[in-house]
């Protein structure tokens, strides 16, 4: 009979739960950018939407801390799966076929994925646990603009925004290969839809990658660095 641990000990139960982990993470992103997005309507805007987030206080804790043991899950199972690929490339017949075959954006996973992580524990100190109306939200005519503010002087400093724009571009590398393999986990792994699927999973990660990463862009080229 199946039972949550059998999910773990399995290796196809291993990959469900990357897969699964990785779909919840890849809907977060969806959201959290669809959010960032209101950046480019102006401070009320983006700020009013904040203000409707922390609103939904405390129900919000219960999905931070769900998305916080959802990242956790996701970065250790899939640590297991890349030792147990690893082991098995290194049997004597595995070698060579397997490192053929391999994209480079699925070599760098476990590069990407790590980036990612250290990228989302910075980004929290940079922007949840701060003081969102304290001197970091003050923009260049002396007016604090809360979180825009916060983000504004951010992404002004060319040598943050570059940072970002790095893990954006990690982000998109590990999506183009992340959304393909948890599409194929869930069965659509017929010979005929590979390319499409392939295909889908480049242009969604250039799409998500890209769309961030006009934020840091728009904001470099339109407010100079307050000293
Ligand atoms: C240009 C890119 C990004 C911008 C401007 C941005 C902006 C923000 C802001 C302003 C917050 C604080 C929200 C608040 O405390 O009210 C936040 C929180 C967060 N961001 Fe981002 N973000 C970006 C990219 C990302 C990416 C790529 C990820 C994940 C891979 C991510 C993950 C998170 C997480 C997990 C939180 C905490 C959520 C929460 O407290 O509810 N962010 N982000």
């Amino acid at each position: 009979m199946g039972s949550l641990s059998t999910y773990f000990t399995s290796s196809v139960g291993r990959k469900q739960i990357v897969a699964v982990t990785g779909l919840l993470l890849i809907l977060f992103v969806i959201g959290h950018l669809a959010g960032n997005l209101l950046i480019f309507l102006g401070p009320e805007a983006f700020n009013n939407y904040a203000k409707k987030l922390a609103g939904l206080r405390p129900g919000l804790y219960l999905v931070e801390v769900g998305l916080c043991f959802v990242f956790v899950v996701h970065f250790f199972v899939t640590g297991v799966l890349v030792y147990e690929n690893y082991l098995a490339r290194n049997t004597q017949y595995g070698v060579n076929a397997a490192k053929g075959q391999r994209s480079w954006a699925t070599r760098l996973m476990p590069y990407t994925g790590t980036l990612l992580l250290v990228f989302v524990v910075y980004h929290l100190l940079d922007f949840t646990f701060i003081d969102k109306h304290g001197h970091r939200s003050i923009l260049a005519d002396g007016n604090s603009y809360g979180l825009y503010g916060v983000v504004v002087n951010a992404f002004a400093d060319p040598g943050h925004s570059t940072f970002y724009i790095a893990a954006m571009m990690a982000l998109g590398l590990h999506l183009s290969h992340g959304v393909e393999s948890f599409i194929q986990t869930f069965g659509f792994n017929h010979p005929r839809y590979t390319p499409m699927i392939k295909t889908f999973s480049h242009i969604f990660a250039l799409v998500i990658s890209f769309a961030y990463s006009s934020i840091p862009v728009y904001i470099l080229l339109n407010y100079p660095k307050v000293p």
